[in-house]
């Protein structure tokens, strides 16, 4: 799906929140089963646990895993596939059948606190469309009768394409041609106040895949790292919007595991924080706290040679980086550790990621005439460790790191406030808004 992030910051404008009485907000992880090596619930639970992971999002209601869930803390929302909301949606029975089943046997001890009804439901199944908010009626129905309707929260998360003209943000509305379906979902959410304007919103898709066919060239693990870590420091910093700063929306990133049985192009396949083995595909590089993603080791970011680079300007820009840019080339010389690949790409690579970790990673010191670009990969090979490696890999340890970074190729959400130039270029990122009463 390719979307713009715009979309993520819409409906702040169209419903502007006051959720601030709820709280900080916090970020969660959705959890897809499309694996063909799927985890156990005790292994999905133990990840969870040392991850730190406090909030979860599951596209079903699974039995076995809200059972695991059980006496953990972590807050669960479950939602109702779109393939049982029709008959949901048309009978009030067996929609309190599904909370029965879903819900009712599993509090308080699975500490559930939302449901989702159906999935851009507008978007993928429009002719279900009409039968929604009964849906979410009836749901809500059996909810009061249980007496949990103060402590689960119920909404349909939709596809931020239902949402029109979204830069810049505060100009965006939704398509009018779900209006039929939009307004009354709004009336039933804020029932006392038909202009919507205090709705709250969460945020419970949010991503970038980490790997893409030929032609998602933005789909990479750089950019997935970038986008997850800033997207994090932005939600946990509670920093808002332009026009409502400092409110907290709550997001759930898409998603805790990659999901190899997912069709379509092999970005959808590669949208996950873990392999199915719970390894992590990549070490996340956040600020401090260690509130979600137990707390790691490293704090690296590496400066690369872009892969397109002209070799005349490598050349030239290695022979300033040995020169007068004083750096170490010591190890590149023949016999020595990082002599071999013998080649302008690998020793340039080396010059100028000792340059940028000499002058502690400042901005502007990995450019080198546009030659140059911020990676979280460390390029240490063999016996050949670059200056700034902690001996690993960094993209293979286990545990999430947590730790600032300044470089240039991490300024996404920042430079959100700067300039907008940044959202011209074509993101891939799934979006979707569940409204919550
Ligand atoms: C369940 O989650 C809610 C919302 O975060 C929280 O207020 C409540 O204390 C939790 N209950 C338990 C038993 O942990
Ligand atoms: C649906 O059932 C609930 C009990 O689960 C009841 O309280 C409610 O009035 C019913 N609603 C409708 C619209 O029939
Ligand atoms: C609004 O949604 C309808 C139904 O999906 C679609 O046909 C139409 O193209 C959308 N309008 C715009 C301007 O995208
Ligand atoms: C919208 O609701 C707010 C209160 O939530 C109220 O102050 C405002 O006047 C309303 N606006 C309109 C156009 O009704
Ligand atoms: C965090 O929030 C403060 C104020 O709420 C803001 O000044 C700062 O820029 C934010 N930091 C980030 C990284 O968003
Ligand atoms: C986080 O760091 C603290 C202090 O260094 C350590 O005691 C704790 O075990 C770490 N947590 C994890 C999950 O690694
Ligand atoms: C991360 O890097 C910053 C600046 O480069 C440094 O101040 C900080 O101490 C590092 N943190 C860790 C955990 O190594
Ligand atoms: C991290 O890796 C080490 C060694 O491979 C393993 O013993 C440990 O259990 C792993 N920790 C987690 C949280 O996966
Ligand atoms: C990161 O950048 C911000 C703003 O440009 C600056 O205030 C902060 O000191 C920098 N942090 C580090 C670790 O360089």
């Amino acid at each position: 799906m390719f979307i713009t992030f715009m979309a993520v910051l819409l409906l702040f404008f169209m419903l502007p929140l006051s959720i601030s009485a709820s709280g900080d907000a916090f970020i969660g992880v959705n959890i897809g089963s499309d694996i063909s090596d799927m985890p156990g619930s005790t292994e999905i639970v133990s990840l969870l646990k040392a991850q730190s992971i406090q909030h979860v999002r599951l596209y079903d209601a699974d039995r076995a895993l809200l059972l695991a869930l059980a006496n953990t803390g972590i807050r669960v929302t479950v939602s109702v596939p779109n393939d049982q909301l029709l008959g949901i949606g048309q009978s009030n029975a067996t929609a309190a059948n599904w909370v029965t089943r879903n819900v009712i046997a599993h509090v308080p001890a699975t500490n559930i606190t939302a449901i989702c009804v159906g999935s851009e439901v507008l978007t993928t199944l429009p002719n279900a469309a009409p039968i929604i908010v009964s849906a979410i009626n009836f749901i809500h129905s059996a909810l009061v009768a249980a007496n949990l309707d103060q402590q689960i929260k119920i909404s349909s998360p939709h596809s931020s394409s239902i949402i029109l003209d979204s830069f810049p943000p505060s100009q965006a509305f939704f398509n009018r041609t779900w209006n039929p379906v939009m307004v009354p979902m709004l009336k039933f959410l804020q029932s006392t106040d038909l202009n919507f304007t205090n709705i709250p919103i969460m945020v419970t898709e949010s991503g970038w895949p980490s790997k893409g066919d030929s032609s998602e060239s933005d789909a990479t693990v750089d950019n997935a790292n970038t986008y997850n870590s800033n997207l994090i420091r932005h939600v946990l910093n509670n920093t808002g919007t332009p026009k409502h700063p400092g409110i907290a929306v709550s997001t759930y990133i898409y998603e805790l595991y990659n999901e190899d049985l997912r069709s379509g192009p092999v970005s959808e396949k590669n949208w996950g924080l873990f392999y199915a083995n719970g390894e992590p595909v990549y070490t996340l590089h956040l600020t401090g706290a260690g509130i979600i993603f137990a707390n790691d080791t490293t704090n690296q970011t590496f400066c690369v040679t872009k892969s397109n680079a002209d070799p005349k300007m490598l050349q030239a820009a290695l022979d300033w980086a040995c020169g007068p840019g004083k750096v170490d080339c010591s190890p590149l010389l023949q016999g020595q550790p990082c002599y071999e690949p013998d080649n302008v790409v690998a020793h340039s690579t080396y010059a100028f990621n000792a340059y940028y970790q000499k002058m502690d990673k400042s901005p502007g010191s990995c450019d080198f005439k546009g030659v140059a670009t911020v990676t979280t990969t460390d390029p240490s090979h063999g016996s050949c460790i670059f200056p700034g490696s902690h001996g690993r890999k960094g993209t293979r340890t286990n545990g999430t790191s947590l730790a600032p970074s300044n470089s240039t190729s991490s300024g996404c959400l920042s430079q959100y406030h700067d300039n907008g130039g940044f959202f011209t270029s074509s993101l891939i990122l799934v979006l979707l808004l569940c409204a919550v009463v």
